[in-house]
Order: structure tokens, then C-alpha cells, then sequence
């Protein structure tokens, strides 16, 4: 059996974090400078349903049947061998790798869970449609936290911007005009579950307060939607701008996030706004093509650990 390797890419969210949780819109984009890989190679030396993980990054090298059932990668696992309706593997090692930051909101988790499922499903004579990826990789996401939108796993199954809203089929977004994204990791790890959690019980403590911010926001993403598939990138920086603003009142930026989103607007970002989960992770900046390095500049000097340039548009 030749072995049989597959990627995904990494994400940001531009528009629409959180207030996604509650049926607001949102717009996710893929970075592709940044992968998940795995690779299924035959083992016919070991005896039949061996599974070897191995995820040597995070330090792990195990058999499949010695992790407890809810670790995400045994899980996806089980997915895909219940999926496919086979009980027992033909031996093979399952070998991860990813170049995707971790806990940093850029769809790690969701990437790795993709990219094994459609290697193993691939491995054992069954690949699975994006569809059936899609949705089983939602089934994972649930472990890292309890009520995700969905919008991670959408994007990083297929490889597109899209325009997300949680219990409806994902829209493709056309970007008849690719824009600049500067992206700025705090160095933080970001922990989803714990702003999300927050949000939740905020909203339920005073929802005339929080309502109207996730209203806001929903309409930012449909404006930013408009705003891209009529190439009028122009607009979209004042956009995040506001985006920020109403993230700020859901309590989930942090003094590191805000410092480096200064330094991208100080020098010259035409908009720049936290993605992802917050109080940590990543900002992202938009920015002019010319000015990128400035801006790389920018946000070292004022503490980021990583900078990632990438440009969205609608080509695979
Ligand atoms: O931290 P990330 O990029 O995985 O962001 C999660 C985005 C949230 O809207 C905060 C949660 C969700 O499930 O959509």
C-alpha cells in the first residue's frame, strides 16, 4: 500500500468572532503558508489494527488503541474508522506534523483533524467529501470547546474565504481584488473555551447590554462581505476598526493585543482588529502590499513573537 499524504491549511477570522457563536455571520480565510500534514504508511510487519500515532511536535508516539477515546487525534480516528464501517485497520503509522501556532486561533486543532481524516480515510480505499470531512472535524472541534460555531473547521476544510453563519450551508466568497493580511501572534496562547465561556455568561447576565454588540458585529460581517466581493478593500479596514471597537465591549482583547493592533495602525495599516478567541493569540493587520515590512517591523518592535503575511483571495 503506497502511503498516502494529506495537508490543510491554517485560518484567521476576519470578521465576526464570537458574535459567530450566536448566529451572527462571520468571514474566515485560509493561510496557507502554514499546514497541517499527515502521512499513513503501512505497517505489514505489525499484527492487523495496529495504529501508530505519531505527532512528534507535541511529543507524541503511541498506539491508537492506548489513547483515552476523547484525545482529539483518537477521536478523529474513531470517526473515520466508524465513518468507513471498518472494525479493524490494516496495520499503519500515522505520522502529524504541523507548521500551524498552537492555542494562537489559527485552526490548528481543526487542521491536524482534517488532514488525518482524509489521509486515513484515504489510506483505507474510502476518501471521505468535504462534506463528510467537514462535518466530522465539528465533531472533534465539540472536545476542544463545548459549543463551536463551525467556522473553524468550514474554512480549513475547504481551503476558501467564506462567509460563516452557524447552522447554514458555508458560502464561498469571491475577492475579485486579493488583499494584504499582516498577522501578529502576542505569543499569548489564546484559550477559546475560556473567552467564549465568558461571553456566554456575560450574555446571560445582562443580554440587553451584550445583544446589541453581537447585532453590531453580524452587521459589520454582512457590510465586509459586500465590501469584498465588490473589491472595495478600501472599506473593509475601517470595518475592523468598528469590529474592534465591539470586540473591546465583549471584554475578550487584551493590552498585548491592543498594543500591537496600535503599532499596525501607528504605521500605517489601513485597519487592524484581534482574530480568534482573544486575550491572546493572534491580531491581524490589513495593509497596503508596499508597506508590509514596515508593518512586520511595527509589530516586532512592539512584541510580537511571530508575523505571518499572507494574501487573501479565492484561488485554491
Ligand atoms: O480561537 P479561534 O480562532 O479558534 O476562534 C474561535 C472563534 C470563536 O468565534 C471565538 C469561537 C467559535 O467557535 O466560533
Amino acid at each position: 500500500m503506497p502511503a498516502i499524504t494529506a495537508t490543510a491549511p491554517g485560518k484567521i477570522i476576519l470578521f465576526g468572532e464570537h458574535a459567530v457563536v450566536y448566529g451572527r455571520p462571520a468571514i474566515a480565510v485560509p493561510v496557507n503558508q502554514v499546514r497541517a500534514r499527515a502521512t499513513v504508511v503501512a505497517t505489514p510487519r505489525e499484527a492487523p489494527g495496529t495504529i501508530r500515532l505519531q505527532a512528534l511536535d507535541i511529543g507524541l508516539d503511541t498506539n491508537y488503541g492506548d489513547l483515552p477515546p476523547d484525545h482529539p487525534l483518537a477521536y478523529a480516528i474513531h470517526l473515520v474508522l466508524e465513518t468507513i464501517g471498518l472494525k479493524e485497520a490494516p496495520a499503519c503509522v500515522i505520522r502529524v506534523t504541523s507548521s500551524i501556532p498552537l492555542a494562537s486561533g489559527m485552526g490548528s486543532g481543526a487542521a491536524v483533524t482534517v488532514a488525518l481524516m482524509r489521509a486515513l480515510a484515504a489510506f483505507l480505499g474510502h476518501p471521505l467529501p468535504d462534506e463528510r470531512v467537514n462535518h466530522l472535524t465539528y465533531d472533534v472541534e465539540k472536545l476542544y470547546h463545548g459549543t463551536p460555531s463551525g467556522i473553524d473547521n468550514t474554512v480549513v476544510t475547504y481551503a476558501k474565504p467564506v462567509f460563516f453563519t452557524r447552522g447554514e450551508d458555508p458560502q464561498m466568497l469571491t475577492v475579485p481584488q486579493p488583499f494584504t493580511i499582516v498577522i501578529g501572534d502576542t505569543g499569548i496562547p489564546c484559550s477559546t473555551a475560556i473567552t467564549v465561556g465568558d461571553v456566554r455568561d456575560a450574555l446571560q447576565e445582562q443580554p440587553e447590554e451584550y445583544e446589541p454588540v453581537l447585532d453590531e458585529i453580524g452587521e459589520i460581517g454582512d457590510q465586509a462581505r459586500s465590501a469584498i466581493e465588490a473589491g472595495g478593500v478600501g472599506e473593509l479596514g475601517q470595518l475592523m476598526v468598528s469590529n474592534q471597537r465591539l470586540l473591546q465591549q465583549l471584554n475578550v482583547s487584551s493590552p498585548e493585543l491592543e498594543r500591537l493592533i496600535q503599532a499596525a495602525m501607528g504605521a500605517g495599516a489601513l485597519g487592524a482588529k484581534m482574530s480568534g478567541g482573544g486575550r491572546g493569540g493572534n491580531m491581524i493587520a490589513l495593509v497596503e502590499p508596499d508597506i508590509t515590512d514596515k508593518i512586520t517591523e511595527a509589530l516586532q518592535a512592539s512584541g510580537a513573537v511571530r508575523t505571518i503575511t499572507t494574501v487573501v483571495d479565492d484561488q485554491p
